[in-house]
């Protein structure tokens, strides 16, 4: 069973990425052949940058060796070491409707918050349906907001096959059904776009100034205060077992603590929970090289795959004659 996934090197890795996403794909190479690789091609749809994005590059690689991926147990590269895929996007973009496109709710959502819509922002479902088909991959672990793409790359890929025969896998996908949706410190999805998140790796001051950002509701210290509906509460319900969030909920409905002393608890949490990753990513960090190489060795692994395969659909649409 092969399991891929991507992740766009647009910016700082949050803790929603991590939850909702990075820890499903990083456990799954337990359950098969894990191919995961930097979405660099899909990145130039927001970053214009060059340096930016070669420092997102890099820093990706660096947070997902040191999180665990295995380099030699799964295939970690750049999405543009491997440029067959684009080959096949454009293939598949004869095989998917403009309608299909245009319910995209990714684009809409950026559309609809002023961000320019250009053609790679709008045919960027049909990028991501290459990704997956081009290495026959059965199942994607992505985060809630990514689940609609998967099922745009099952109607491409059927669209497709109905032309020309059992050429592409149909995949299916994959999410942490505990974690739906990771809330910003300002109870909204947690996105980079939203300047709510809670970072990974930050600068512990930078990180303290994230945590006592979050918002809350007014209550003083000598009031009884509600977990459910806590923005704080819900992020810990990430960090805790059971026995910790139950004597939590006894801080909540004790007098006596604000929500400052439940932020620091939260804090506390996330740099316990992230401190294991630290030398490994200090280790990379320092050691480029090595970072490079281990890319270059899973773009040639991927690339092999992808020219097999890619070889099967020019003789299946008639490009090799
Ligand atoms: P962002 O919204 O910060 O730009 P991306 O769109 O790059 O994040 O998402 C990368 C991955 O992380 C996707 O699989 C996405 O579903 C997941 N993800 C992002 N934000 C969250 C969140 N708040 N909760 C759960 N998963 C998330
Ligand atoms: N679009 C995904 C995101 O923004 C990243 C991505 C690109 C991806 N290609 C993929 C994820 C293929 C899974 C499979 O998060």
């Amino acid at each position: 069973m092969r399991i891929l996934s991507g992740i766009q090197p647009s910016g700082t890795i949050h803790i929603g990425n991590y939850f909702g996403m990075i820890k499903k794909m990083i456990e799954s190479q337990n359950d098969g052949e894990l191919f995961a690789f930097i979405a660099s091609y899909h990145a130039l749809t927001s970053v214009k940058d060059k340096e930016f994005l070669q420092k997102n590059i890099f820093e990706a690689a660096v947070n997902f060796l040191s999180l665990g991926i295995d380099p030699n147990k799964s295939t970690f590269w750049v999405q543009s070491d491997v440029p067959e895929v684009l080959e096949l996007y454009w293939i598949l973009s004869n095989h998917t409707p403009m309608g299909l496109l245009e319910r995209a709710h990714s684009y809409k959502d950026k559309t609809t918050k002023g961000i320019g819509a250009n053609h790679g922002l709008f045919s960027y479902p049909v990028l991501m349906a290459a990704d997956i088909l081009i290495y026959d991959s059965n199942i994607v672990p992505v985060g809630k907001d990514q689940i609609q793409h998967v099922e745009m790359t099952r109607d491409i890929a059927n669209t497709f096959n109905n032309a020309y025969g059992e050429i592409l896998t149909i995949p299916e996908h994959k999410i942490d059904e505990n974690v739906q949706s990771v809330p910003g410190v300002d109870g909204a999805k947690m996105s980079k776009s939203y300047g709510n998140t809670i970072d990974m790796f930050g600068a512990k001051k930078n990180l303290k100034k994230q945590v006592m950002k979050i918002i809350t509701d007014s209550k003083e210290l000598h009031e009884v205060k509600k977990w459910d509906s806590c923005n704080i509460y819900k992020l810990c319900e990430l960090f805790m077992n059971q026995d910790e969030l139950e004597s939590l909920q006894e801080r909540y409905l004790t007098p006596g603590e604000g929500y400052g002393h439940f932020k620091l608890t939260l804090l506390d949490k996330i740099n316990e929970h992230f401190a294991p990753y630290a030398d490994k990513r200090e280790y990379y960090t320092n050691n480029p090289k090595e970072v490079k190489e281990i890319l270059a060795h899973g773009a040639s692994k991927a690339r092999v795959i992808a020219q097999e395969k890619l070889k099967v659909i020019r003789d299946a649409v008639g490009l090799n004659y």
